[in-house]
């Protein structure tokens, strides 16, 4: 048969290559481009070497920003209050390709590199499952045949030099990392230890707000239907209008000034507590602008429905069920709620932190009137006894009750 598997050109999935050709698959390697730095055409020229049969290098920088970070940023997705879900979006949005292409090639299985204690597992499985019913999936390190022979790192070596696999020159990270646009993921090796903290040089994305500018960066960010549809540089007077090209210019901004980074520990959905350091500085910057539009032109109640919602959608999306109909239910109910989510955020990115500035927007519910302290707009105080007493009538009869009780 043909399996197409999920490549990323270092050693496990070299290793995976030869291996599933040794079972006797013909392989095709299929890498996503979702801005992580890579050198995909030394990839593609190692993949062909080691006796892939076709090699896929797809770019799907534009599509994981609108259709996967722009909902999130719709639900101000956030996975147990801090983790803002860089990689468990990332994973059907490459495995959404994957199958495609699997489709495209008539083979029946996929395979991938994610090991069988994690999350990643889940979200690439679900994810072809639901979209290709009829696939089989390979996951080589749930196999014992594969995971008795690769113990660790060294067999790994071993069996690349026997194979002709280029053994890695530079030594590997003491951690395992995740990277693209939205984010760059650190975990396992030194960081296993909760207390053991993160070496200085270990993030990518960001500057440490120690080393950041002593001057802020001002910025412009416009919001339509929720998502942002340009972001200006309020000193500079530079502007960013495609999905893309926001999103890295916020990153880069977040990055030079320290913002996003968190050291967690989290509740994987296979049940075991994992450590996590994470740095997403345009997620972060995007969190914070879309929660001040966001509050600024929605009603009180359909907001408080909606925060709900984004709860739900976030552990959906962490657990790997971007692609469910409950997901997809929730996601039209978010993305309705934005119809109104318009207008522009003034904010500061400053040493590790966003400052919200000010706002504007057509659709604003605020009323300057109603609120003013100096004018009576269409309100009238007299009414505030009535509700204020209304609403102690439950009071009163709790402490009555509570009096009566006691004296019992
Ligand atoms: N714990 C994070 C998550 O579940 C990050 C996973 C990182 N994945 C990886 N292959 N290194 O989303
Ligand atoms: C992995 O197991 O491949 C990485 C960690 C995770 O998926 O949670």
């Amino acid at each position: 048969g043909t399996v197409v598997l999920a490549y990323s050109g270092g050693l496990d999935t070299s290793c995976i290559l030869v291996w599933l050709k040794e079972q006797g698959f013909d392989v095709i390697t299929y890498m996503a481009n979702i801005g992580q730095e890579e050198d995909f055409e030394a990839a593609q020229k190692k993949a062909e070497s080691l006796g892939a049969k076709k090699v896929y290098i797809e770019d799907l920088r534009a599509e994981f920003v609108e259709d996967f970070i722009w909902p999130s940023v719709q639900g101000n997705a956030i996975y147990e209050d801090r983790y803002l879900l860089g990689t468990a979006i990332a994973r059907p949005c490459i495995a959404r390709r994957q199958v495609e292409i699997a489709r495209k090639e008539g083979a029946n299985f996929v395979s991938h590199g994610a090991t069988g204690k994690g999350n990643d597992q889940i979200r690439f499985e679900l994810t072809c499952y639901a979209l290709y019913p009829e696939v089989k999936i390979i996951a080589p390190w749930r196999i014992p045949d594969f995971y008795n022979r690769f113990k660790g790192r060294t067999d790994l070596m071993e069996y690349a030099q026997k194979h002709g696999i280029p053994v890695p020159v530079t030594p590997k990270a003491p951690w395992s990392m995740d990277a693209n646009l939205m984010h760059i993921s650190y975990e396992s090796g030194i960081l296993e230890n909760p207390k053991s903290q993160a070496p200085v040089d270990l993030y990518l994305m960001t500057k440490s707000p120690q080393d950041s500018p002593n001057t802020p960066d001002e910025l412009e960010i416009e919001f339509k239907n929720g998502v942002p549809i340009m972001v200006t540089n309020m000193k500079e007077g530079q502007s960013k209008t495609s999905p893309l090209d926001i999103f890295s210019y916020l990153n880069e901004i977040g990055g030079k000034h320290g913002v996003g980074r968190i050291d967690i520990v989290e509740n994987r959905f296979i049940g075991m507590k994992s450590r996590g350091i994470y740095e997403t500085p345009g997620g972060t910057i995007l969190l914070a602008a879309h929660l001040d539009i966001e509050t600024f032109t929605m009603d009180k109640e359909v907001r408080r429905i909606k925060q709900g919602l984004g709860i739900k959608f976030s552990e959906l999306v962490y657990n790997g069920f971007w692609y469910s109909p409950e997901c997809e239910f929730v996601r039209h109910c978010i993305a309705k709620s934005q119809e109104n989510v318009e207008g522009k955020v003034q904010l500061s990115v400053f040493k590790g932190h966003i400052y919200i500035l000010g706002r504007e927007s057509p659709k604003s519910l605020y009323n300057e009137e109603l609120v003013s302290m100096d004018v009576q707009g269409d309100y009238d105080p007299c009414d505030a006894s009535g509700f204020i007493r209304i609403n102690a009538v439950r009071l009163r009869e709790h402490n009555r009750l509570q009096g009566f009780s006691n004296s019992n």
